[in-house]
């Protein structure tokens, strides 16, 4: 089933997906939920710190990372470094709950490392890892997670985790594949932004070269999926 949420701009996506969130994990002992990087979570941490600290559990919620910089976690670039600092920090979670892509790490030693965590610590449906929540972004190429264009069959690779490289500046990254990416229970993108609004409606309208856009290809194999949109990335 997939869920199309609008909203005016990025602080009332952001409000309305933070009760979304905290919903989701009321009645879980135990909720792993995947971050995404950019600047659209950044509201979303934001927010959380400030009106959310107290209305979680932390305890039971553990982050991991659906995609992340193959930078060290003091770098700029870290989408872990942005969490840190927007929201980690301004919480109450126990350090074991949080499971970052060792990013200072070598990038293919690190995408098996983290598939091992990752397989040691959530629970399984599907023969695959069943995140309780994947929160993705969606990039103006349509790229989600760092699974980018024209390396697109990554969404199809066997192994959990994978090496990709930015199209334009060669950075690696550490990503979730495609297929534990679709076995997660709820999938919900977060978009903003003018910029994402042809991709948007190609994708939802499935024109033009939409299956080039490694976003159209997330569909929820076993839950539920949500486009949380603003008016701009929706072409309101
Ligand atoms: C990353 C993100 C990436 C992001 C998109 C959208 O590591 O950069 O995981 O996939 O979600 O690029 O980013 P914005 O929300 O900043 O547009």
């Amino acid at each position: 089933m997939i869920n199309q949420h609008i909203y005016k701009n990025g602080q009332e996506l952001a409000a309305h997906f933070a009760d979304f969130f905290l919903q989701q994990t009321k009645d879980k002992a135990v909720f792993h939920v995947a971050l995404s990087g950019g600047s659209t979570p950044k509201i979303l941490f934001d927010l959380l710190a400030k009106e959310y600290a107290d209305r979680f559990e932390w305890s039971k919620i553990h982050f991991w990372w659906g995609d992340e910089r193959c930078v060290p976690p003091t770098d700029e670039e870290s989408n872990f470094k942005m969490t840190k600092e927007l929201l980690i920090d301004k919480i109450s979670m126990p350090s074991e709950n949080i499971h970052r892509v060792l990013g200072e790490n070598d990038p293919v030693k690190e995408a098996l490392r983290y598939a091992e965590e990752i397989q040691a610590t959530i629970p399984t449906k599907n023969d695959l890892p069943r995140f309780d929540l994947m929160i993705l972004g969606m990039g103006p190429d349509g790229h989600t997670a760092s699974i980018f264009p024209h390396q697109i069959e990554l969404l199809h690779a066997k192994p959990i985790c994978a090496v990709a490289t930015h199209p334009e500046s060669g950075q690696k990254r550490v990503t979730l594949t495609g297929a534990t990416i679709n076995n997660a229970a709820e999938i919900a993108f977060l978009v903003t932004g003018s910029n994402k609004k042809e991709k948007i409606h190609e994708i939802f309208n499935e024109e033009k070269d939409y299956k080039q856009y490694p976003a159209a290809h997330i569909q929820a194999s076993d839950g539920n999926l949500s486009w949380y949109l603003d008016e701009a990335a929706a072409g309101k």
